[in-house]
């Protein structure tokens, strides 16, 4: 856990969570940090909660009191987001300090009832427009950013040092050790905590894209001139070139629609291998096709890591057995997953074993179109029990065609760049 100084008045406290499952779900190799800033001007408002994870009090008293700051002066809690990693520290804080306001949106409201019962609790509702005087300058500024990632949420905005505390929008995974800041980060922690905001924004946020591009249209208006410092609840704070990370997230949007990057995912499950002795021709001809790929197998790899793969990826391989007439289970979660998350508009080639009927196709085709996900197919190749060497040039064949429809995707966006 740790409290630093963000910009003078304004103070982030922040900590550390490892070995869960990120909404009970999303696996976190790298841990996640969870961060509250605190705004002092007469009035103190503390906003985001952060510490439902790792102990109220404790925590928030330790760090309150590095920064000199009394729990008995925290005037106004500001709830941007209603999910529990942000607000599920309010009964433990209101134990503490019983007479405090909440400031949130309209929406959050009967989520804080049904979540915390809170009686008779003050509530300040504010949406887009408001503010809200803490003295010294601090005016505090509140924009409505509609699910991102729930439909109550709200961005909370100093007009004094021009800092916007976004909540979820522009995080990211990845816990943070020693420097949270971007002026303190060496190259690599730069290129860590970019896949670290790719597996984030893909497992958390990617299915509220559109909400997302109109929060980020709302903020490019304003950066520079009044947004100076971005200081989202997860993941580093911008305060030397917060455009950087708005930037990123515009990149992720527009992953949504495709094309991404010249990259390829691979993904395959294999019952008794015959389906998997196809793969070393799939990954043979990627290689030869100068793009970047990755590989994962079912069940065995995390559907987070996939996801992530898949939401930068322009092409998709699925290289799956048929399964009592179906696909091969954990692949058919893996697309359903893929497409709810709203990974639209791949290039995608499926291979695959079967032994008395096919019908993984007819599965998958159902999912694809039931999510409107516009995946164009190249032919599939289906071979009976172990593939031949026909089959496998086959493969090869439309490995190579996959890969040429990759190259002109990414060469047609580059031309409307
Ligand atoms: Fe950080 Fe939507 O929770």
């Amino acid at each position: 856990m740790n409290a630093t100084t963000v910009t003078p008045g304004i103070f982030r406290l922040s900590t550390n969570v490892r070995d869960i499952l990120f909404e009970g779900l999303w696996p976190i190799p790298n841990g996640v940090s969870l961060s509250s800033y605190i705004v002092k001007g007469d009035k103190v408002a503390i906003v985001d909660g952060f510490c439902g994870w790792d102990g109220v009090p404790e925590t928030l008293l330790a760090l309150l009191s590095k920064l000199n700051i009394q729990v008995e002066e925290i005037d106004y809690v500001v709830i941007n987001h209603m999910e529990p990693d942000h607000s599920g520290w309010l009964e433990a804080f209101r134990a503490l300090r019983p007479e405090f306001t909440i400031v949130t949106s309209a929406k959050a409201v009967p989520l804080l009832e049904a979540f915390f019962r809170l009686g008779n609790q003050k509530i300040r509702v504010v949406g887009d427009g408001d503010t809200l005087d803490l003295g010294q300058g601090h005016v505090l500024a509140f924009t409505e950013i509609p699910n991102v990632h729930w439909p109550e949420t709200i961005a909370t905005f100093d007009t004094k040092t021009g800092t916007l505390m976004p909540c979820d929008a522009f995080g990211s995974f990845g816990a943070i050790e020693g420097a949270p800041y971007d002026d303190e980060l060496t190259p690599d922690q730069f290129k860590f905590f970019e896949r670290e905001a790719v597996r984030y924004y893909s497992n958390i946020v990617a299915a509220f894209s559109q909400p997302t591009a109109k929060a980020i249209e709302k903020v490019e208006k304003l950066l520079g001139d009044k947004v100076k410092i971005i200081a989202p609840a997860h993941g580093i704070v911008w305060r030397k070139n917060p455009g950087r990370i708005v930037a990123d997230y515009k990149r992720y949007v527009s992953y949504q629609k495709g094309p991404a990057k010249a990259e390829v995912t691979v993904i395959w499950g294999s019952m008794y291998g015959n389906t998997a002795s196809a793969i070393p021709t799939v990954i043979k001809t990627l290689k030869e096709s100068g793009l970047r790929w990755r590989e994962f197998q079912v069940p065995r790899d995390d559907i987070g890591s996939i996801l992530a793969a898949c939401w930068t990826s322009t092409g998709i391989v699925l290289a799956m057995p048929t399964y009592e007439y179906k696909m091969f289970p954990p692949m058919a979660a893996v697309v359903e997953e893929l497409a709810k998350k709203k990974v639209l508009n791949r290039h995608v080639f499926r291979l695959g074993s079967y032994g008395w009927s096919g019908g993984a196709q007819t599965e998958l085709d159902e999912i694809v179109r039931r999510h409107k996900a516009g995946w164009s197919f190249v032919s599939p190749v289906e071979f009976k029990g172990k593939p031949t060497e026909a089959d496998l040039d086959l493969i090869e064949k439309r490995v190579r065609g996959l890969a040429a429809r990759v190259h002109y995707a990414i060469l047609r966006a580059d031309k409307r760049r």
